[in-house]
């Protein structure tokens, strides 16, 4: 093996301090539960430029993770970085809102070609939350229907029954169908007549731990063809998807019009806003809902969108991550197979989910993703993968040589 695997001393020192003031040390992906095996993640980062970050015990990693998907363009992009300085040189979070967010909502407008409005929050949750509220307001109805695991954020209404805190009443109005399947939608709207107020879907269905599914050819157009017959709201979740497909936002890509589409996370390169975008028919409705954040009208993540979304819209991001996420996926596979391995690569290949073959359970993957992690390419076993523009040639070569000697090594230990 070329690399030796890396030591996390300061992190688990730093994880032990942090298990003592915060439950379970640190939330969300991070939980111990989910990075598998122990001792192949760090917990703490010290610096991050490029396509690259350093953990606290020096440690250098190449991120296929991208912070979980907002650092599209990578870590420190100048142009972004410069906006938002600029921005809050002059006002951040003010008593009033800026003019940036008057620009950021015209440039939406003009960028998506289903938004005839915009307005903005801070996580994607909020948007999400947001539509649906639109949508009831708009409809007078209360029920959402969702996809089976699909994650749309982490209110009670969207998280899976069996966490802890979710009761029943918390899912009483959403109506949860398989992914890809019309009968299914048929069969919600006709058991719930003239109480479905929305459908939220992401465009595609990208669950965890599984791999993910792009939409059957025509199940969009359906889909959309029952909605207008029952007067229900499509809301399309392009939190994690949008712009690592297409500019206009993904359902563009998909041959669909929703008619409310959230973004989020590759929004503004790192920085905190969210977006909702909807078509006229639902300005009155979304006029009619209260929307309110301590930091909504926060000015210098509103700079760092509207820059970023130029920065995309320039070098054509979504085509560059799709087809650097395209090479590396492929070398991958190959590297796989000639180890006597199938790598089953799923959904789009800007955010591709990867697993080995799970036959004998997900161990097998889990300590693949973990060793690769320990010699320098972060990647999470139960998540998709996030691809950014900062992501070198240099550092596809490498994530190849690194995944290369850990299916090495792996095989020799089995
Ligand atoms: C598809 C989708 N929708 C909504 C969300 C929620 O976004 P946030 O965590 O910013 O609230 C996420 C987050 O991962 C997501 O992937």
């Amino acid at each position: 093996m070329s690399t030796p695997p890396f030591s996390y001393n300061k992190s688990q020192a730093l994880f032990e301090r942090a298990n003592k003031v915060i439950p379970n040390g640190i939330a969300g992906h991070f939980n111990p539960s989910v990075q598998k095996p122990a001792g192949s993640y760090p917990f703490y980062c010290a610096q991050a430029k490029g396509s690259r970050f350093q953990d606290v015990d020096g440690n250098e990693f190449i991120d296929l993770m991208c912070a979980y998907g907002p650092m599209i363009l990578g870590y420190g992009n100048s142009v972004v970085d410069d906006a938002f300085s600029k921005q809050v040189a002059i006002a951040d979070t003010c008593t009033l809102a800026s003019p940036v967010m008057v620009e950021l909502a015209e440039y939406l407008v003009d960028l998506v070609p289903m938004a005839d409005w915009a307005t903005f929050a801070k996580n994607g949750a909020d948007a999400t939350n947001m539509a649906v509220l639109v949508a009831r307001a708009a409809t007078g109805r209360i029920k959402t229907i969702a996809i089976d695991e699909g994650y749309h954020g982490a209110s009670p209404w969207m998280q899976s029954i069996e966490r802890s805190g979710i009761g029943p009443d918390d899912h009483a109005n959403v109506i949860r169908i398989p992914w890809n399947d019309i009968a299914a939608v048929e069969q919600a709207l006709a058991d719930n007549a003239n109480n479905v107020a929305a459908f939220i879907s992401s465009p595609y269905h990208h669950p965890v731990y599984k791999d993910n599914v792009l939409p059957d050819e025509g199940y969009w157009t359906k889909v959309h063809t029952l909605l207008k017959q029952h007067g229900v709201v499509s809301i399309c979740d392009d939190v994690r998807t949008g712009f690592r497909i297409d500019m206009k936002g993904s359902s563009e890509y998909f041959g669909y019009k929703p008619d409310l589409v959230c973004f989020c996370k590759a929004l503004a390169n790192g920085y905190p806003v969210s977006a909702l975008v909807g078509a006229d028919s639902l300005k009155e409705a979304a006029s009619s809902t209260f929307q309110t954040g301590s930091f909504w009208f926060s000015a210098g993540p509103m700079a760092a969108a509207l820059a970023c979304l130029k920065e995309l819209n320039r070098i054509n991001a979504p085509s560059l991550v799709l087809e650097t996420g395209k090479k590396l996926t492929d070398g991958l596979i190959d590297i796989a197979r000639d180890h006597g391995h199938e790598l089953i690569v799923s959904g789009m290949p800007s955010m591709p989910y990867l697993r080995t073959e799970h036959e004998t359970g997900i161990e097998f993957h889990q300590a693949l993703c973990g060793e690769c992690t320990r010699r320098g390419v972060f990647m999470a076993s139960h998540h998709n993968l996030f691809i950014s523009t900062a992501l070198s040639d240099t550092d596809v070569q490498r994530i190849w040589d690194i995944f290369g000697d850990v299916l090495t090594s792996l095989s020799a230990t089995s």
